[in-house]
């Protein structure tokens, strides 16, 4: 028997639980005034904690959003974040133990899919987490005009801080992509995540918002880091994007214009792209912008495993059956007919038997079947199941959540 206690925390446990949180991500507590301005959005509602001797020792938090899935359903999602142990408690199952009361507190609650960002790559797999969307880190070096011939109407404005935080959550909500692996943004979001930057450090995040001509239509969240030194006086200064969204290409692509403009910039950075962002291809240098990197984004778990399958739709190829294997959630397990026409659980025999956090890398539409096969991750098919797989789980745009939680 464990000499710990997992279960819901208290209001009353909100603080120490936080604070927690905090020192296992190697940060300070904040002090008393931070903290009442933390409260709003760190209240009890679905928090699972660890205790012993009524200390917390672990926490794993959650909060309700949606999901787009491929076809533009949406499901139910619970969003994972704030996920921590204590140091001197590590690698003694306190993890484990939080993941599988979360996951089972999901199940009961109905939620078919949850996800996360994970910290470190090695951690959540076990537990039935797939990587379903990837991020690009890209650099653009100036002088980088756009092509001629690429979408010039529209304009571009910056916004004061009060502005952006009043009119962007509903411009965002406006946008609706339609890519796979969107998800809402709850205001519990917006004050953590968006509006502390534009204070912060004396308020240097900039807002820019783009008007087409149906009105607002895409809007990007930057700021300015001087490079120059005293031995390099005239060095340009750095642009970090951190949020860009259009609700269209020629939005896209004004607000790149503009980004790219900024006077005394030498440099444009930004983490965090879909893989397919065009940017390259806008410039009349290709050249100019390069892909530094590409990273995991949305770590999904399929949480009902049928209802996350129906809930998609397929591309016109012959059926397949997945047998899928779930440690975690034994009701998952089973074998799954997917074709255009729907998904079905049945009893014939399968074409391919994978685990559920590689049923959640497939589900987005985010990878292949062939690499994933080559690594082990599938196993008992052909090249032509393969390929059919790939023909029914492929998706037009690749999948992408833009939202860090
Ligand atoms: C990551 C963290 C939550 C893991 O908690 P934990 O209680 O040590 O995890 P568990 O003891 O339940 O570990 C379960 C398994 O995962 C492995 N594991 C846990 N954390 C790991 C890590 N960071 N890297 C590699 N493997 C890890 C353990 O070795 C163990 O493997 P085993 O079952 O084969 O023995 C904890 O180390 C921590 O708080 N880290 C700092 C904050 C952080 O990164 N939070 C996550 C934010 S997304």
């Amino acid at each position: 028997m464990s000499d710990y206690a997992v279960r819901p925390i208290t209001e009353a446990e909100c603080r120490p639980t936080f604070d927690l949180l905090v020192r296992s991500l190697h940060g300070n507590p904040p002090p008393d005034e931070r903290w009442e301005r933390v409260r709003e959005s760190w209240t009890a509602e679905g928090r699972t904690g660890a205790f012993h001797d009524g200390e917390p020792i672990g926490i794993a938090s959650s909060f309700p959003t949606t999901l787009t899935v491929p076809g533009g359903a949406t499901l139910e999602m619970a969003a994972v974040d704030g996920v921590g142990v204590r140091a001197d408690w590590t690698r003694r199952g306190v993890l484990t133990a939080m993941m599988d009361a979360q996951l089972h507190d999901f199940a009961k609650r109905g939620f078919p899919v949850a996800a996360l960002h994970a910290s470190e790559a090695l951690i959540y797999g076990r537990f039935g987490y797939g990587v379903a969307t990837r991020m690009a880190t890209m650099q653009v070096k100036k002088p980088a005009p756009l092509r001629e011939g690429v979408a010039a109407s529209g304009r571009v404005r910056l916004l004061s801080t009060d502005e952006a935080i009043e009119t962007i959550p509903a411009l965002y909500r406006r946008m609706d992509s339609g890519r796979p692996g969107a998800i809402v943004r709850p205001d519990l979001w917006w004050p953590i995540a968006f509006n502390w930057h534009l204070y912060a450090d004396g308020g240097n995040h900039r807002v820019a918002v783009h008007t087409g001509p149906d009105g607002d239509d895409g809007f990007a969240k930057f700021h300015v880091v001087p490079q120059n030194t005293y031995l390099d006086p005239e060095r340009g200064a750095a642009l970090e994007i951190h949020d860009l969204h259009a609700a269209n290409p020629e939005a896209l692509a004004g607000l790149w214009r503009f980004l790219l403009s900024v006077d005394l910039v030498e440099v444009v950075n930004v983490r965090g792209r879909p893989v397919d962002d065009p940017v390259g291809l806008l410039l009349a240098d290709p050249r100019r912008a390069q892909t530094i990197g590409v990273d995991d984004e949305l770590w999904l778990r399929l949480i009902d495993v049928p209802a996350a399958l129906a809930a998609r739709t397929y591309g016109a190829a012959e059926p397949v059956v997945l047998e899928v294997q779930d440690r975690m959630l034994p009701g998952n397990r089973g074998r799954y007919r997917v074709g255009s026409d729907g998904v079905e659980c049945t009893g014939a025999d399968a074409d391919l038997q994978l685990d559920v956090d590689t049923l959640a890398m497939l589900y987005l539409g985010g990878w292949e079947a062939g690499p994933l096969a080559l690594s082990g991750r599938i196993t008992g098919a052909n090249a032509e199941t393969l390929a059919r797989t790939d023909a029914l789980f492929r998706t037009r745009t690749q999948p992408w959540t833009g939202t860090h939680f």
